[in-house]
């Protein structure tokens, strides 16, 4: 069992105090906060250790590299692959951009790639880039219950797709995406199967070698870790054969003024100085995280969301979009107050009417739980097409990690009931 108030105490920005208050920070879906132990781990190796890797034969350099070889082992045992399987790039956004690049080289006019309407835009612009190669997509649908639609998903797989990319937890939704079995359907048809972690690495085990993909993405600073880092993990097979995406420094072999040849897997995709100092405070996360316990952090958000859906309903006009089972969903709590379609809410709001039959804007929801030194998220959650399927332009988003307690949830509402009082009439 986590105990979320001691740890709450590694976390500094965690004691700061908005409107007289501490801070309730609910957005951990966009980043999380930064244990003292990352934090330090930084310094000091900016303290002690810098200088640039792979590139220096004085002892500084060569501890330098050590360190950043070292931290790839740690990151990659983490989910349970070897660290040649492993390229540092800035975040999933980059390694999404990386894979659409070069497996792109390989596509040709009418080849399909399938995803899911519920994709984050990193997950869908890359590849949407292919269509100017005459590439099509196609989106796997959800059920009324915010679950993928797996007869649509072996549907849609019948047309054969060259490469199959699908959250493993949606950012939105907080829907859990059975990817094992997804991965072994879509190899089945010979596609290769990509999973963004971007929300399931930082808050639930996940092992490469367990799960049927070709590759998996995800960011370091949603757990725990410093912004500018971030993994591809990649079977090795297919790292190896894949066209270089940024070209420069460090990831090549051999170079004349003709052509070149590229370094050996992670390396050519590692181009440039890279993020030495990230990759050290991103080890120090996965760290922190081992400590606690992957089970353990899943099971405490998951606590979290059974508070969350118990009372939600307590609030009137209060609307929630994901799976009704908190067994079949992450720490991310999205919903709108009213259910009003969005187009009627601007052209209300255009009309000068802040609030219409009950509903509140999300934008007012969180300006007002700001002023309770609540922060949560709203907007569409860069995932402009799920909102659209979803019928609003906008939600409220509540995400949940280890700092954060039950009465942290229980002050959410409080907090919510009293939003529902001010605006509504
Ligand atoms: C599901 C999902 N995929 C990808 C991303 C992109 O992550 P990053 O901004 O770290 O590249 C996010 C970020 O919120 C996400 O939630």
């Amino acid at each position: 069992m986590i105990d979320s108030n001691v740890i709450k105490k590694d976390f500094p920005v965690l004691s700061r105090k908005f409107h007289g208050k501490e801070i309730i920070y609910l957005d951990s879906a966009a980043t999380s906060q930064k244990p003292r132990s990352v934090i330090e781990a930084m310094s000091n190796y900016y303290e002690n250790y810098n200088s640039n890797v792979h590139r220096g034969i004085y002892q500084l350099s060569e501890e330098s590299t050590d360190i950043y070889e070292k931290t790839r082992e740690n990151v990659a045992s983490f989910v349970s692959c070897s660290a040649r399987e492993t390229v540092y790039v800035r975040n999933t956004t980059e390694a999404l951009n990386l894979l659409a690049y070069s497996l792109g080289h390989r596509l040709r006019r009418g080849d399909r790639i399938l995803l899911t309407e519920m994709e984050h835009h990193s997950n869908i612009i890359p590849w949407q880039f292919l269509k100017s190669k005459g590439v099509e997509l196609d989106y796997v649908k959800m059920d009324a219950d915010f679950n993928l639609d797996m007869e649509d998903y072996s549907e849609k797989l019948k047309k054969n797709p060259k490469i199959v990319s699908v959250t493993q937890c949606s950012n939105v939704l907080g829907t859990i995406n059975p990817v094992k079995e997804m991965g072994s359907l879509a190899h089945e048809r010979g596609s290769v199967f990509i999973v963004d972690g971007a929300q399931s690495v930082p808050h639930m085990p996940v092992s490469f070698r367990d799960l049927d993909c070709d590759f998996i993405a995800f960011s370091g600073h949603k757990m725990l870790g410093p912004m500018g880092i971030g993994c591809l993990v990649g079977k090795l097979e297919e790292l190896k054969t894949m066209h270089p995406f940024l070209g420069g420094g460090d990831m090549i072999r051999e170079v004349s003024y003709e052509g070149a040849t590229w370094n050996d897997v992670p390396y050519k995709f590692e181009a440039g100085t890279p993020n030495v100092a990230g990759s050290v405070g991103l080890s120090a996360a996965v760290d922190y995280l081992r400590n606690i316990g992957m089970d353990s952090v899943m099971d405490h958000e998951r606590l979290l969301i059974r508070e969350t859906l118990k009372l939600a309903p307590e609030i009137e006009g209060l609307v929630s979009f994901g799976p009704s089972d908190p067994e079949k969903r992450g720490g991310v709590f999205s919903f709108n107050i009213g259910s009003m379609p969005a187009f009627r809410i601007e052209r209300e709001l255009e009309a000068g009417n802040m609030v219409v039959s009950g509903s509140v804007h999300p934008h007012d929801v969180a300006a007002s739980l700001d002023q309770q030194s609540i922060a949560i998220r709203s907007g569409h959650h860069c995932a402009m097409p799920l909102m659209g399927r979803m019928d609003v332009a906008a939600t409220s988003r509540a995400s949940y990690y280890v700092y954060n307690s039950i009465e942290d949830v229980k002050n959410l509402f409080i907090a919510l009931s009293d939003v529902k009082r001010l605006f509504a009439r």
